[in-house]
């Protein structure tokens, strides 16, 4: 067996600039009104342990639903493309769910490259090492990117089919417009004959839906208000999050559960690493985060807007959640 360090490329490609951009957009959306937050920073350490305890809550299905599909059509999911295939993982995480399809591709194939693509280097190191051991047929080459910059360096040998995964309804953290353009970012990295496994969660009842963003131990808020706590740590402010509580609450208009930090009086922060001051009114919220929630009519209208052909997609089988395989035209 080939030892797993001559298996293992990780490639650091964060930009310069990625360290003043949380400063600088902390900045622009505690200055803006409404005032907001992007959700991507979320996922500092502890914020990503949180999000690890999110994905095993009984509320929060989505995580459960996708790993149920896969444990029971892995098989039918990879053999929508001839072997070889290279698979390219956007947003990989921990892989855990990746796994079931590896193991299906390495059924039909006895060799596999998988391309993780995740902003944390420590992230991809340590599950890449971890899937490594486990499969003596697998090569890894990981870029640490945002995944724009990600896809752009997708390698693939001769006669190979890239099968692109965005799992886990990452998908639904983006606006209409934004998911479009990351679509056809991802489809402009493909060749006609390649395909995207796209894991998105369905429309479904506000009662369904809000328990699974405001669950009943709390993690959820604690996920949420742990962006303030990171910029007290990194920006030497002083929000007192007791002061503060985390809503969720589904926008059936605009088809997304929207995650908010609600003012719990009237106060004010300073952020001495931006050197501002933070006026908040009693009610006032900081938006967080947005989760669109699609039916299967809007995800075959974006897959053809974007350069794919659509099929028939699987649902879990309380038909809350879809895996959608969509080949490259
Ligand atoms: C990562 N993303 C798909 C999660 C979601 O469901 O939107 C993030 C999350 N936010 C609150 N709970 C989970």
């Amino acid at each position: 067996m080939v030892a797993v360090s001559q298996r293992l490329v990780i490639h650091q490609m964060a930009s310069p600039q990625d360290d003043g951009s949380f400063a600088e957009d902390v900045r622009a959306g505690l200055t803006a009104a409404p005032k907001t937050l992007k959700p991507k920073y979320f996922y500092d350490a502890l914020g990503s342990l949180l999000f690890e305890a999110i994905c095993h809550l009984p509320e929060y299905y989505l995580t459960r639903a996708e790993t149920e599909i896969f444990e029971q059509r892995a098989a039918e999911i990879v053999a929508q493309l001839p072997s070889p295939i290279t698979v390219v993982e956007l947003g990989s995480g921990s892989s855990v769910k990746t796994r079931l399809l590896i193991e299906a591709i390495l059924a039909r194939q006895s060799e596999l490259c998988y391309q993780p693509i995740d902003i944390s280097e420590t992230i991809l190191e340590q599950s890449a090492k971890q899937l490594l051991e486990d499969y003596p047929g697998l090569r890894i080459t990981a870029h640490a990117a945002d995944y724009t910059r990600g896809v752009g360096s997708i390698a693939r040998e001769d006669g190979e089919k890239i099968l692109a995964l965005f799992l886990g309804s990452n998908i639904g953290n983006y606006t209409p417009d934004e998911a479009r353009e990351l679509l056809r970012q991802i489809r402009g990295a493909l060749r006609p004959g390649d395909g995207l496994l796209l894991g998105a969660d369905l429309k479904k009842s506000r009662g369904a839906l809000e328990p699974a963003y405001d669950d009943a131990l709390g993690v959820t808020a604690a996920f949420n208000l742990n962006l303030l706590s990171r910029i007290n740590r990194e920006l030497d402010a002083d929000f007192d999050i007791r002061r503060f509580k985390h809503r969720a609450v589904f926008n059936d208009e605009r088809s997304r559960v929207e995650m908010h930090l609600v003012s719990l009086t009237r106060q004010q922060v300073n952020i001495r690493g931006l050197e501002i001051v933070v006026e908040f009114q009693e009610g006032e919220t900081i938006h967080t985060e947005n989760s669109y929630k699609y039916d299967l009519e809007m995800l075959a209208a974006l897959a053809e807007r974007t350069g794919f052909k659509p099929a028939p997609g699987w649902l879990d089988s309380n038909a809350r959640f879809s895996c959608n395989f969509w080949l490259a035209i």
